[in-house]
């Protein structure tokens, strides 16, 4: 009988899971993964003004709304930071006051939005990565050819751009731990 409710568990908690990736919703939230091989193709301007809302909209520690976007669409400048970017893709900056890693509630602001940009971009048909690796090179040198904002540090970036169509996302994304391992219902 154990073993009955067990594969039931198992097995309900599949088909809500499947039957949840077809919500509209839901689908770009369990769907999404770091795209790896992007291909050349520009970015509507449109498309970007949308992206860029999804990361104002975030939520925010009493609504301070720390962040400020910088929107990279200049090749030059755009290799300078993620040397291997493909043609036409866009890196958006997103920093905050500060050195960039004093406040914890406003680190984890930005890193709402951040995600906010990263899943926009793959609900309108893009591919996104988030990146934090060269932000530390960022902030020691590129600062001002960004204009960020006097006395702002970067914290993440995103990169947004044509990936081949349609992507297979589940299959795409590197496997996630067993639920079992990290959830705890009480
Ligand atoms: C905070 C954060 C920082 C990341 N920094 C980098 C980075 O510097 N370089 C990189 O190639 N990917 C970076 N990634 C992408 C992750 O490696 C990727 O999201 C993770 O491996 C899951 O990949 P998947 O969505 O394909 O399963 C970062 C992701 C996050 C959330």
């Amino acid at each position: 009988m154990k073993k009955l409710i067990f594969f039931f568990c198992i097995f309900s908690g599949l088909a809500a899971f499947l039957g949840a990736q077809e919500n509209p919703g839901l689908k770009p939230i369990l769907n999404h993964y770091a795209a790896r091989n992007f291909t050349a193709g520009s970015i509507s301007r449109g498309d970007l003004d949308l992206i860029v809302q999804a990361g104002i909209r975030a939520p925010s520690a009493n609504n301070r709304q720390p962040w400020h976007f910088t929107v990279v669409q200049n090749a030059d400048l755009a290799k300078r930071i993620v040397p291997n970017v493909t043609e036409g893709n866009v890196l958006i900056v997103v920093s905050a006051a500060g050195d960039g890693s004093a406040n914890v509630r406003q680190i984890l602001d930005c890193a709402l939005a951040t995600e906010s940009i990263y899943l926009a971009a793959q609900a309108l048909g893009y591919g996104s990565r988030i990146y934090t690796g060269p932000i530390d090179a960022l902030n020691r040198s590129l600062k001002s050819d960004l204009g960020l904002p006097n006395g702002y540090s970067a914290v993440a970036l995103v990169r947004v751009g044509r990936v081949q169509a349609p992507a297979d996302a589940v299959s795409a994304a590197s496997s996630r731990n067993a639920a079992g391992s990290m959830v705890t219902y009480k």
